[in-house]
């Protein structure tokens, strides 16, 4: 079995941090989304992968993957226009050939592992499966009706009135069958190749559809939320306590807390679960519980807490940050002392609650 993974889209719900970063590859508990796909992809036992990359964002993903602890087999395929998930596969002919694959759109996490869901596939001879989460709004998914026996009855993409409450996860296994179905699609209303069209016109010619549902987390880190919610969803599932970095004696740190190499933490509290990156300086502070730092942040005379800071961003004298997102390179800081104003210099799509 192969892996398609689609990295594309241009992840507009997260700008401004998706201006210069793919949306996969914002992290989460300190790690891209992507890897935590590419680590349930290897646990799955499948190498092969394919990558599917945009133009505006392949490159920064490619060079992503180059260390490639997994050790896939990868090969990149330039969608030149984003026209739908299905538009993806057929895009990927050549690399998928006949072999069945597994689907993942690399924006989405899932708690667990896949292992079983291939295992199904396999052992049932399918020509497709889904993976379903029941959701209180399922408007804003592509919905699927299953039978007792866990067929799939009838999909619908994004239902002004949905049929059930369960939601299609981005994750798919597939045979050969789906390129003819793909190959008869038309565009629907959004103008895009849908997936989940696909499948339907699989269930319409009585092929071996069936679905399994999810007991476990999903998260569809399409929005701001979502990231902070798979933040501290992630890093309570996955976090565990090691300091390698350097604490000094004023300095305590509580619970399932991960410092990196090359970290100094001086006169300061840390609460976990908490990830803090390689060479990030914190003084004076109190970080709490759910925050993620990535490297080579600094933070001094601040507080913060269930929040994600990306590399190399400041936090001076704030006190109080919650529920937030900073992107790279920021310098958030108080300068009220003198004036009692608000200075900003803001990126394009930003956010602020003051
Ligand atoms: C896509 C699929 C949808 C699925 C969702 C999961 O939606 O079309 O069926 O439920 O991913 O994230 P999109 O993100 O394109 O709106």
């Amino acid at each position: 079995m192969k892996a398609l993974v689609l990295s594309g889209g241009k992840g507009t719900r997260l700008r401004p941090l998706t201006h210069t970063l793919p949306k996969q590859l914002l992290p989460v508990a300190g790690k891209p989304i992507l890897h935590f796909v590419m680590e349930q992809i290897k646990d799955a036992g499948i190498n092969d992968v394919g990558v599917v990359i945009s133009p505006e964002t392949g490159d920064s993903i490619r060079k992503n993957l180059e260390e490639n602890p997994w050790q896939h087999n990868f090969t990149f395929i330039k969608q030149e226009v984003p026209l739908g998930l299905a538009h993806a596969v057929k895009v990927s002919r050549e690399f998928l050939q006949d072999d069945p694959f597994l689907m993942y759109l690399g924006d989405n996490l899932i708690g667990g592992s896949i292992r079983s869901f291939v295992e199904n596939f396999e052992k049932e001879n399918l020509d497709a499966t889904i993976l379903l989460k029941k959701v209180a709004d399922p408007r804003e998914f592509g919905v699927a009706v299953v039978d007792q026996d866990g067929k799939v009855t009838r999909l619908v993409e994004k239902p002004k009135e949905p049929p059930s409450n369960l939601a299609l996860v981005g994750v798919y296994i597939f045979n050969s069958a789906i390129h003819s179905v793909i190959s008869d699609l038309r565009p629907s209303w959004r103008g895009e190749l849908e997936i989940t069209d696909a499948i339907q016109s699989l269930v319409g010619m009585n092929a071996k559809v069936k679905a399994q549902v999810l007991e476990k987390w999903w998260l569809d880190t399409g929005k701001k939320d979502d990231i902070l919610e798979a933040n501290r969803v992630v890093l309570d599932e996955f976090t565990y306590r090691e300091v390698k970095g350097q604490v000094d004696e004023s300095s305590t740190i509580s619970g399932r807390v991960f410092i990196d190499s090359g970290a100094v933490i001086e006169n300061s509290i840390v609460r976990g679960p908490s990830v803090i990156g390689k060479g990030v300086v914190i003084k004076n502070s109190y970080i709490g519980p759910f925050s993620s730092i990535a490297n080579e942040c600094h933070i001094e005379n601040s507080s913060m807490e269930c929040s994600v800071l990306l590399e190399k961003s400041r936090l001076i004298d704030v006190k109080g940050l919650d529920e937030s997102l900073i992107g790279k390179n920021s310098l958030v800081t108080e300068n009220r002392a003198i004036k009692k104003s608000i200075k900003m210099m803001v990126g394009d799509d930003a956010i602020i609650e003051l």
